[in-house]
């Protein structure tokens, strides 16, 4: 039975700063970011969205009523959850009208957290075939204000709908995964922001891309030339730039690289969303590329901590057709920060003592948004 992706979209808060903008602010010359890191824009979400409405925004773009009914599994990959206890997958599931009974679940591992959720709803539905699986990405990504990784922020979201027959890529069951117990990457209970050692993650990064896709090759007997494009966990461009060239000499592999290029279209304008880099990155290359049904795209996931898999898929004929939500339109309606409009809204916080806290939703146009705090429960509009 061939099971994969059926449908995929993301969502990316109202609001953006430019990274140029953030580079004269924090005296850097634009183009360590621009160039350097390979991003141009960082998505900023405002206090009413969080990772529970961002996912639902994604998911609601995609669904269908035929396929809230047969959806019977939600699992939401994220590493910032709103909650130690209660799986946000929950509240989507209620938020999204998905049919009772169904399990839905929260899983965590980094950024590799949906990658999870992708083999475990694969393995969902080749025991109900006539079932389908919503998996989604959402996090916030925060370093602090004038930290080394304040450049590499970012929110969103991507939802994914797996079925057996898909239209846009199965998933091939030929894949391979490695755990190392490393910190180059972790957020305490304690804390709001993230630690990481930069260089050290940039170097584990690598080096788990080497050992899964070297034992992928090696199991599944294939070669580059087997490929036609390669999708990354970005947390910005430029990191899975370099994994490509480990792989492949830019010059006997241009194609190779146009359609890297292709599969950062998103990331770009919308930075880190952890969880959910990967996908975005597969949905740029989706929907900005040029591919063909039948081509092989292999995918590297990747989260802190750490875990990594390479794993492929082949593109159904038809897929185009299948992409359904308008990305550069979202992204074109959101509205741009200034440096101070910026730092206001990363500082904005909700309360922790469980008094009555009622957002500002005036500017609210998402489907999904947050709208009070109270007895230390989020509301949100239905
Ligand atoms: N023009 C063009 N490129 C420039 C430049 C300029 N003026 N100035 C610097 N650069 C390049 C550097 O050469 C470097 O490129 P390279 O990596 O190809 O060598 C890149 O910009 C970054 O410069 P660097 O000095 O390494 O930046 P930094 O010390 O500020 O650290 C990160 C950058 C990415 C390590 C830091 O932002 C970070 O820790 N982010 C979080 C990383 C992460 O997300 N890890 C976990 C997930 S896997």
């Amino acid at each position: 039975m061939n099971i994969g992706i059926d449908k995929i979209g993301f969502y990316a808060p109202a609001y953006y700063l430019d990274m140029t903008k953030l580079a004269e602010a924090r005296g850097v010359d634009a183009n360590k970011y621009t160039i350097g890191l390979g991003q141009d824009k960082m998505a900023v979400p405002p206090i009413t969205q969080d990772t529970i409405t961002m996912g639902a925004n994604a998911a609601i773009k995609i669904l269908s009523k035929a396929d809230l009914e047969s959806i019977d599994l939600v699992i939401l990959g994220t590493e910032s959850g709103i909650d130690q206890s209660k799986a946000g997958a929950t509240t989507i599931h209620h938020m999204l009208g998905i049919n009772p009974r169904a399990r839905a679940i929260e899983m965590k591992q980094a950024c590799y957290g949906a990658t999870a959720g992708i083999q475990l709803a694969k393995g969902h539905v080749a025991l109900n075939p006539t079932k389908k699986a919503l998996v989604i990405a959402s996090d916030i990504s925060r370093y602090g204000l004038n930290s080394g990784g304040e450049p590499t922020q970012g929110a969103g979201a991507v939802a994914i709908l797996i079925a057996a027959d898909p239209k846009i890529l199965i998933l091939e069951n030929d894949t391979s995964y490695f755990t190392d117990d490393i910190l180059d990457f972790w957020r305490p209970n304690y804390s709001d922001f993230a630690f990481v050692d930069g260089k050290y993650s940039n170097e584990q990064y690598q080096r788990f891309f080497e050992e899964v896709y070297t034992d992928y090759m090696e199991k599944t007997q294939r070669s580059l030339d087997d490929f036609a494009a390669f999708t990354f966990h970005i947390p910005y461009s430029k990191m899975g730039l370099k994994a490509l060239r480990t792989i492949a000499d830019e010059e006997d592999h241009a194609t190779l690289f146009k359609n890297f290029k292709d599969s950062t279209y998103y990331n770009r304008s919308v930075g880190n969303i952890y969880a959910g880099s990967l996908y975005l990155s597969l949905v740029s290359l989706l929907e900005k590329g040029s591919l063909h049904a039948g081509d092989r795209i292999g995918l590297f996931s990747y989260g802190s901590g750490a875990v990594g898999e390479f794993f492929s898929g082949i593109l159904q004929p038809d897929y185009k057709n299948a992409l359904v939500a308008d990305h550069d339109e979202m992204l074109q309606k959101r509205t741009a920060l200034n440096i101070k409009e910026y730092e206001a809204m990363f500082n904005a916080s909700l309360i922790k003592d469980g008094s009555h806290q009622i957002l500002d939703t005036r500017n609210e146009s998402s489907d999904f948004y947050l709208k009070e705090v109270k007895h230390h429960q989020r509301i949100y509009n239905k």
